[in-house]
């Protein structure tokens, strides 16, 4: 095929892109076919985690029509910048944390404008995010998405092949049934699973401290099984932990560290 000056922009954008993910170091997708279900919390609270072990990590979020980065995170005011070359910086949550943030949301003039793009214009700014943006040298990185197999998830495991996906359910049949169409999309796509979490496993009473069963018919350990991957963890919804978060202003992780959800979820960064 000629070269043409299309096709060798398109080669430029490639290697540019292959130049970045390989700085990204190991790269982890949370994903879920559900919404609701704790992908946000999850990849938010094992970056956190994750950097006060004193990695270095970055956390993008392609939930364009959702993005909740910026609110879990507290990080309301936050803007993105360009440098000299015209890329993205992404915004570096606090002077003492290693962890770096983009989200679209850093990106509106308004908090609450809706973002309204279709395919391909999520796909481009998709691949801006990743590969045309100042991420520095990296530990790890985690993305959060939207749920389900959309542009948005399918447009990152295009792009950074070796990344590896968390996959968030509860057990409620009715995520068991959409988390297992994801993992046919991931598989199709060949991309690798690290392992299944079981969100909301069980009630921690924020009165009592006692722990009922939620949706505990376990629904996403069986899907595991079923197909031959591991269920990594067990997380109870703890509403003492998440109101810790929104009075301090940080992720539950830091909020409430001797919470049980807390503690489990530093054993699974630890895994990571
Ligand atoms: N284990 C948990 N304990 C307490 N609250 C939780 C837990 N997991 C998720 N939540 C809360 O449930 C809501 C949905 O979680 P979120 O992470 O936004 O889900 P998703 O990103 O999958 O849509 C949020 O308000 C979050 O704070
Ligand atoms: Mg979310």
């Amino acid at each position: 095929m000629p070269t043409t000056l299309g096709t060798l922009d398109q080669r430029l954008r490639e290697k540019e892109m292959r130049a970045t993910v390989a700085r990204l170091g190991r790269k982890y997708l949370v994903v879920s076919g559900k919404g609701g279900v704790g992908k946000t919390t999850l990849a938010v609270n094992l970056a956190w985690l994750k950097a006060r072990e004193g990695k270095r990590v970055g956390l993008l979020d392609v939930d364009l029509h959702g993005p909740d980065l910026v609110g879990a995170l507290y990080l309301e005011d936050s803007k993105l910048g360009a440098d000299e070359r015209g890329l993205l910086v992404p915004h570096k949550v606090r002077d003492d944390v290693s962890l770096w943030t983009l989200s679209v949301q850093q990106l509106l003039d308004r908090g609450q404008e809706a973002v309204m793009w279709r395919g391909p214009r999520k796909m481009r700014a998709i691949i801006q995010f990743i590969g045309q943006t100042a991420w520095p040298e990296l530990d790890y990185f985690f993305v959060d998405s939207p749920p389900g197999t959309g542009d948005e998830t399918l447009t990152v495991v295009n792009n950074i092949p070796d990344i590896r996906a968390l996959v968030v359910s509860t057990g409620q049949s009715m995520s068991v049934s959409d988390v297992a169409k994801a993992l046919d999309c991931l598989k199709t796509c060949g991309t690798e699973v690290a392992g299944l979490v079981d969100n909301l496993s069980s009630l921690i009473c924020p009165e009592c401290g006692r722990e009922t069963p939620l949706y505990g018919l376990g629904g996403t350990q069986e899907l595991a099984a079923s197909l031959g991957l591991e269920c990594l963890a067990s997380l109870p919804m703890d509403p003492a932990a998440a109101m810790a978060a929104d009075r301090l202003r940080a992720p539950l992780a830091e909020a409430a560290p001797q919470s049980a959800l807390a503690v489990k979820l530093k054993a699974l960064a630890s895994r990571l």
